[in-house]
C-alpha cells in the first residue's frame, strides 16, 4: 500500500544506531503512571536533538524514540480530543492533561468567523500543547465535508450526494485539493471527510453526504482523499490535509425505526448478512485504503447484526473489534488512525469504564470527547483509561499501538516542525479561482430528469419568471454543515443564489415571485425552484425530531421532514406551470422528493440540483445551456416514501426515475 508517511532521509540500521546512542544520553522522565506531562523543561528544551526532533530520521524511528519517552498520562492524553468552545473556556488545560487533538463540532467557529481568527484559535491552543514536557503538537480537525463550511467566506461546493450525480472522480479530487487549501490556512490540519457511506435509504438525514447508493460509485469517488492528502508525503504541505474515511460501517443501510433515540434511522441497526455488509459497506473502505492511503477512519454511530446469527444482538462500530481491529487493522493493513465520533463510545452498554476499554479494545485510538464539566468528557476520559490501563482492563501494547498511530499523522503533517498555521494560501480563501471549480461541480451536478417539448435549455432571450421558496436563498442550496451544523435558511454566505444565476444568464426580463403571486406575462417562461429546508444528521430523518434554531431567536421549530414538497411549493408550481409558456421545477434537497403524479403531468422539464451551495450560477449554467446537462440519478428517484428502501438491482424495482437516469442536452 503506497503510504502518504514522510520517509526520513536516514532510515534503518543508522537511524537505530543514532537512536541508541541519544537514548543513552537522556532518560525518559518520571515513568509513575500518574504523573501528569511537567512543563516543557529546560532539560527539555536543550534537548533539542532529541531523535524524535530530528527531521532527518524516519517517522518510524522517530515515533518509537518519542513512544519510549512518553508517560501513561502523556500516552493517554495524546488519545483525547476534546471541543473547541469547551477548552476555549480555558485552554490551559491542553498543556495539563496533554491534549492530543481538538476538534471544531458543526458550528463551532471562533467569536469572529474569518480565516485570521481560525488560524489565530487553532495556534494558541498549538502553544499550549508546545508547552507540555514533550512538547507534542496538537491535531485540530473540522468537518470540512463540502469545503470548510463553518467558515464564513470559504468556497462552499455541492454536497456529496450532488458529486456523485457527476460520475468525476478527478472533480471530486480536485475539490479536496481546494477544501484541504482552504481548510489548512485557516489552521485545522485534519477534516472528517469524506463520507464515503452508501446511502440505501433516502428517509436517512445524512443521503446527502453520501456519493449515492452504489458502493462502487462511492469507492470511484473516494478519489476526494488523494485531494485532501495529495500523494506519497505531500501531507506537510500548506494545501494538504489529513482526510477520514467516515463513518465506517453501514452507516447508510440502517433498518428504518431503529434509529438511536428520537432519530428514526440515523444512528440505527444494520441488518444484514456478512456478505451484504462486505458489498455494500465495505467496498468502499477498500479503495479508501488500498488505493487512496486515507490517514484516519471514523467508526460510525450505527450497529452491526448479523442475519446469519439470527438478528437481536447488534454490536455498536465503536465496540466492533471483529470489524475495527479484524477487518480494518489487520486484514486491509489500515495504519492510519481510528478517531471515535461525538460521545459515540456513551451509546456502548455498560458503565463509563466499560464502555472506554471495549471502545479502546475494539481498536478505537482517539477519542472524540467534546466536554468537561458537568458532562461526562475528555478529563474522565483521560482518568477512566488510565485506572483501566493500570487495572489491566486495557493492555499498555493497545494504548502504545493507538499512541504510535496518532504521531505518525502528526510527524506525517510536518507538526513537529511546522506546528503553527501556514497562511501563505489564506488569501485564496473563497478566490474567484476556487468557486470557478464549484460552479463547474454545480452545473455537472445538476440532473435532468424529464424534459418535454425541448423546454431545455432556456434561449438568453426569453422572459423567465421565476418563483418557488428555494430560488433566492443561498443558506438553502448549501444545507446543512454550513455555518452551523444545521445549516440555516436565512444564512448569507458570500456567493450567488440560483436566481443570482438566473438573472446574470437572461437577457429577457426576470420576474421573481417566490409565491407566484406577482402575475406571469405572457409567453414568460417559468423557473420554480423547489425543495427541503436544511438540516443534518438525524434531524434530516423522515419522521424524526421537529428541527428548528431557537425560536427565542426569533426562529421557527419545523415540523419533521417527509421527503414532500411543501404546500407552498405545489401550489407555486401549479400556478406557474398553469400559465407560463414552459414550466421548469429545480428540486433542491438532499435526497429525492415526491412529485405525484398530477404534479409532475403539469411540469415540462424536471432538474435534480440537490444541493449546490455558493455558486448558483453553476445551475444557470446547465438552465440556458451555457454547459450541457450531462448529470446522472447517484440514487434511486421513487414514486413515492413508501417504496424506500429502493436500489438499483431489487427484484420488483419500479421507482419514478432510475439510478443513473440523466438527460443529456447540448453535444
Ligand atoms: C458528528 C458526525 C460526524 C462528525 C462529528 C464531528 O456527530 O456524526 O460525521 O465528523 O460529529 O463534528
Amino acid at each position: 500500500m503506497r503510504s502518504h508517511r514522510q520517509r526520513g532521509a536516514i532510515g534503518g540500521a543508522s537511524a537505530l544506531a543514532g537512536l541508541l546512542c541519544a537514548t543513552l544520553l537522556v532518560t525518559p522522565a518520571s515513568t509513575a503512571a500518574s504523573a501528569t506531562p511537567a512543563t516543557n523543561s529546560a532539560a527539555t528544551r536543550a534537548h533539542h536533538a532529541l531523535p524524535y526532533q530530528n527531521p532527518r530520521l524516519s517517522t518510524e524511528t522517530r515515533v518509537a524514540d518519542l513512544l519510549s519517552r512518553m508517560t501513561l498520562a502523556e500516552k493517554v492524553g495524546q488519545m483525547t480530543q476534546a471541543e473547541r468552545a469547551d477548552v476555549a473556556a480555558d485552554p490551559g488545560q491542553i498543556a495539563e492533561l496533554g491534549l492530543g487533538s481538538v476538534l471544531s463540532g458543526g458550528g463551532s467557529t471562533p467569536a469572529e468567523n474569518t480565516p485570521e481568527a481560525w488560524a489565530d484559535t487553532v495556534d494558541a491552543f498549538q502553544e499550549q500543547a508546545l508547552s507540555t514536557r514533550l512538547g507534542i503538537p496538537l491535531l485540530y480537525g473540522v468537518d470540512s465535508v463540502h469545503g470548510h463550511g463553518n467558515l464564513n467566506g470559504a468556497t462552499v461546493f455541492p454536497h456529496n450526494i450532488g458529486l456523485g450525480a457527476t460520475r468525476d472522480p478527478k472533480l471530486a479530487e480536485r475539490i479536496g485539493h481546494i477544501a484541504a487549501e482552504e481548510t489548512r490556512a485557516s489552521g485545522p490540519q485534519w477534516t472528517f471527510a469524506p463520507c464515503i457511506c452508501v446511502a440505501r435509504d433516502d428517509r436517512w438525514g445524512r443521503t446527502y453526504e453520501s456519493f449515492g447508493e452504489d458502493p462502487k460509485l462511492a469507492a470511484k469517488m473516494s478519489q476526494m482523499i488523494e485531494g485532501f492528502q495529495g500523494d506519497g508525503g505531500d501531507l506537510d504541505d500548506p494545501d494538504r490535509v489529513l482526510a477520514t474515511a467516515k463513518h465506517f460501517a453501514g452507516d447508510g443501510f440502517t433498518t428504518f425505526g431503529t434509529g438511536e433515540g428520537d432519530y428514526t434511522i440515523d444512528q440505527g441497526i444494520t441488518q444484514a448478512s456478512h456478505a451484504e455488509f462486505e458489498r455494500l459497506a465495505l467496498t468502499p473502505y477498500v479503495a479508501a485504503i488500498k488505493k487512496h492511503d486515507v490517514g484516519s477512519v471514523m467508526p460510525s454511530f450505527s450497529s452491526v447484526d448479523w442475519t446469519e446469527d439470527g438478528l437481536g444482538n447488534p454490536v455498536k462500530m465503536h465496540a466492533h473489534q471483529e470489524l475495527v481491529t479484524g477487518w480494518l487493522k489487520q486484514k486491509q493493513g489500515f495504519d492510519g488512525l481510528v478517531i471515535s465520533d461525538w460521545r459515540a463510545i456513551h451509546q456502548i452498554p455498560g458503565t463509563y469504564a466499560e464502555q472506554v476499554a471495549t471502545s479502546v479494545n475494539a481498536g478505537v485510538d482517539m477519542f472524540m470527547e467534546p466536554f468537561s464539566g458537568d458532562t461526562v468528557g475528555y478529563p474522565q476520559f483521560i482518568e477512566t483509561l488510565i485506572a483501566a490501563v493500570e487495572d489491566g482492563a486495557v493492555p499498555m501494547a493497545r494504548i502504545d499501538d493507538a499512541v504510535s498511530r496518532i504521531l505518525t499523522a502528526k510527524f506525517d503533517l510536518g507538526l513537529f516542525e511546522k506546528p503553527f498555521t501556514d497562511r501563505r494560501n489564506i488569501d485564496e480563501i473563497g478566490s474567484a479561482d476556487h468557486r470557478r471549480v464549484a460552479r463547474e461541480a454545480v452545473a455537472k451536478s445538476q440532473v435532468l430528469l424529464t424534459n418535454r417539448r425541448h423546454t431545455l435549455p432556456l434561449s438568453g432571450h426569453d422572459d423567465v419568471y421565476v418563483a418557488g421558496s428555494k430560488a433566492d436563498s443561498i443558506g438553502d442550496q448549501a444545507g446543512g454543515w454550513t455555518i452551523t451544523w444545521q445549516g440555516n435558511s436565512t444564512h448569507q454566505i458570500p456567493g450567488d443564489t440560483i436566481l443570482d444565476g438566473i438573472e446574470a444568464a437572461a437577457h429577457g426580463e426576470v420576474t421573481h415571485s417566490p409565491d407566484a403571486s406577482a402575475p406571469i406575462p405572457a409567453g414568460a417562461h417559468g423557473v420554480v425552484v423547489v425543495g427541503e429546508h436544511p438540516y443534518a444528521e438525524g434531524f434530516g430523518d423522515v419522521g424524526g425530531p421537529r428541527w428548528g434554531y431557537d425560536p427565542g431567536e426569533g426562529g421557527v421549530l419545523r415540523p419533521a421532514l417527509t421527503m414532500q414538497l411543501s404546500d407552498a411549493d405545489t401550489a407555486a408550481i401549479e400556478k406557474v406551470c398553469a400559465a407560463a409558456a414552459t414550466c421548469t421545477v429545480l428540486v433542491v434537497s438532499g435526497r429525492p422528493m415526491i412529485i405525484p403524479p398530477e404534479l409532475l403531468s403539469q411540469i415540462d422539464a424536471l432538474v435534480a440540483s440537490w444541493l449546490p451551495g455558493s455558486e448558483g450560477k453553476g445551475v444557470a449554467d446547465v438552465l440556458f445551456g451555457r454547459r450541457p446537462f450531462t448529470g446522472k440519478l447517484p440514487v434511486t428517484w421513487p414514486r413515492s416514501v413508501d417504496q424506500e428502501p429502493i436500489n438499483i438491482g431489487d427484484s420488483d424495482y419500479d421507482p419514478l426515475f432510475a439510478y443513473g437516469h440523466g438527460l443529456r442536452t447540448g453535444r
